[in-house]
């Protein structure tokens, strides 16, 4: 198995999909490398492309807003992509695209071995969560999977445009709050 480093070099380097050849910087992931906690969304915006930070826009400045609230920051959960680089203007990534990409972000979650992973929005949660995964009747659900906790809630995009969505992704994260008590024995 590959080091965090040797992982990351591989993935600065990567050009398996057409994304690469846009990038400005590389998202590799952020936070703990330790946690117990996981959260995986779809693919950078164009401040993360800026940055080579996941979750910095607007839409992961209300995500932070939201993890406060149930006591969680960046020391204890670790965020990443489905793909690592960012699709021009934002568009969903390709299935290729996402096939190209996961086994790197399959690396990550072995070298986190979180207990809990928590997808952001549709795209994150059919591909990790089941294919026919719907996000407006299924979020908030749990689910064991090969030994991960696992399940989603509204992408913080979605409710930027959608104020609506809040007061039930307000329970999700109650929810979440609840499973980390249950199952995590060092975040909170
Ligand atoms: Fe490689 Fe993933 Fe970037 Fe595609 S999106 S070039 S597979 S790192
Ligand atoms: N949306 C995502 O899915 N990921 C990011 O890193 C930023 C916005």
């Amino acid at each position: 198995m590959r080091s965090w480093e040797e992982l990351r070099q591989v993935c600065e380097q990567c050009q398996k999909c057409e994304l690469g050849a846009s990038r400005t910087n590389l998202v590799f992931g952020d936070g703990n490398p330790n946690a117990e906690i996981m959260f995986v969304g779809e693919g950078p915006g164009q401040q993360e492309d800026l940055t080579g930070t996941p979750f910095v826009g607007p839409a992961g400045q209300l995500l932070d807003r939201m993890l406060e609230i149930i006591d969680l920051d960046r020391t204890k959960y670790y965020i990443a992509n489905i793909v690592k680089c960012r699709p021009p203007r934002n568009r969903d990534p390709l299935a290729g695209e996402q096939d190209a990409c996961i086994d790197y972000l399959r690396e990550q979650v072995k070298l986190v071995r979180p207990k809990i992973i928590v997808c952001l929005g549709r795209i994150a949660a059919m591909r990790l969560i089941s294919p026919d995964y719907r996000i407006t009747r299924e979020h908030g659900q749990w689910v064991q999977r090969s030994g991960f906790w696992m399940t989603a809630i509204y992408h913080p995009s979605a409710l930027l445009r959608d104020e609506s969505k809040r007061p039930e992704t307000f329970d999700d994260l109650i929810s979440i709050r609840e499973k980390i008590k249950e199952v995590c024995e060092r975040t909170c």
